[in-house]
């Protein structure tokens, strides 16, 4: 048997990313490994994340994968086996890398979107659920495969099926490692929804523009209340719904909201109903 290249990627190129026209595309950068993430990548994930997240020009970020997978899931060879092969210090480390820039996206300040273009594993999930709209290729697989090599679905795998999907949907995926379409996994609400693949780069593109042109600190205080609500009574949720719109006006919320009740109501420029107001005018 031929011998194989040998693919030892240094950290810095585990991620790819580039900013165009306001969008930052982020990509899990290790095509030859199906983009399994490894203690290297977790680390710069982090890295590129944290860097893009206050940039000015950066609106929307969008997180993907080189090559036919979004991500095979946690790398079982450096993630699991040599990690572990180093003791208990070097397991919760790299649990705390993968878990950290999991956590970095769910609470992300800019709007993010999960761009699925093939095969979606596991720890994938973590990633998948951090993301604000996930849109996938029809012909994407997701699959929970914990099950398969005699594990259960952790590092937030198993929270985020019972989160997203009806419990008997989520309790089927979690124990019988079958994978999903693109398509059933949109049907069963794990992913927002699934297009075709020579569409879906164009299809997130259109959700981009469409972010773009919101007011980026509504948007921040929208996606946080709906995360932040899941666990709230709803008086709870009614009263942190008030605070937040009150913090708004620490980042020119009023002036937002006048500027956008003026041209709906004096200038008649656009209807609240059937599109954006035009936030280059706020003056903050
Ligand atoms: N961990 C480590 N290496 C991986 C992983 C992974 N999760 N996924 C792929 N690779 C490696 C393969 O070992 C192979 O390496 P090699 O070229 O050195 O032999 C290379 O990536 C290409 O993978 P293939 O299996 O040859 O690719 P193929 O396209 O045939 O299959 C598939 C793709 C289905 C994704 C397959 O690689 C696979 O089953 N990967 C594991 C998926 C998985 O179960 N992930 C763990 C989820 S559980 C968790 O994340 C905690």
């Amino acid at each position: 048997m031929a011998d194989k290249p040998v693919t030892d990627r240094a950290e810095e190129d585990t991620v790819a990313y580039e900013v165009a026209d306001g969008i930052a595309w982020v990509k899990f950068n290790r095509p030859e490994k199906r983009n399994c993430m490894s203690p290297k990548l977790n680390r710069q994930m982090k890295k590129v994340l944290e860097e893009l997240e206050f940039r000015e020009e950066v609106k929307v970020l969008v997180l993907t994968g080189e090559g036919d997978a979004w991500t095979a899931g946690m790398d079982l060879k450096e993630y699991f086996r040599e990690t572990e092969a180093q003791g208990l210090w070097a397991i919760r480390k790299s649990q705390r890398e993968s878990y950290g820039w999991f956590e970095r996206l769910r609470w992300y300040e800019k709007p993010t979107v999960a761009m699925i273009n093939g095969w979606c594993f596991g720890g994938g999930y973590g990633p998948l659920f951090g993301c604000d709209i996930a849109v996938a290729a029809d012909d994407a697989q997701f699959g929970l495969s914990e099950i398969n090599w005699g594990i259960l679905p952790g590092g937030g795998a198993s929270k985020v099926v019972q989160e997203l999907m009806p419990f008997r949907k989520a309790m089927y995926h979690a124990m019988m490692g079958e994978n999903l379409s693109g398509k059933e996994a949109e049907a069963q609400g794990l992913i927002t929804e699934a297009v075709p693949a020579d569409k879906l780069k164009a299809r997130v593109l259109e959700i981009c523009e469409a972010l773009k042109k919101k007011d980026g600190h509504a948007l921040r205080a929208t996606k946080w209340a709906v995360r932040r609500m899941v666990d709230m009574t709803y008086d709870n949720a009614l009263d942190y719904q008030i605070r937040s719109q009150e913090a708004l006006h620490s980042f020119g919320g009023a002036a937002a909201r006048q500027e956008a009740t003026r041209q709906f109501l004096d200038e008649k420029s656009f209807k609240p109903g059937l599109g954006t107001f035009d936030t280059s005018k706020v003056k903050r």
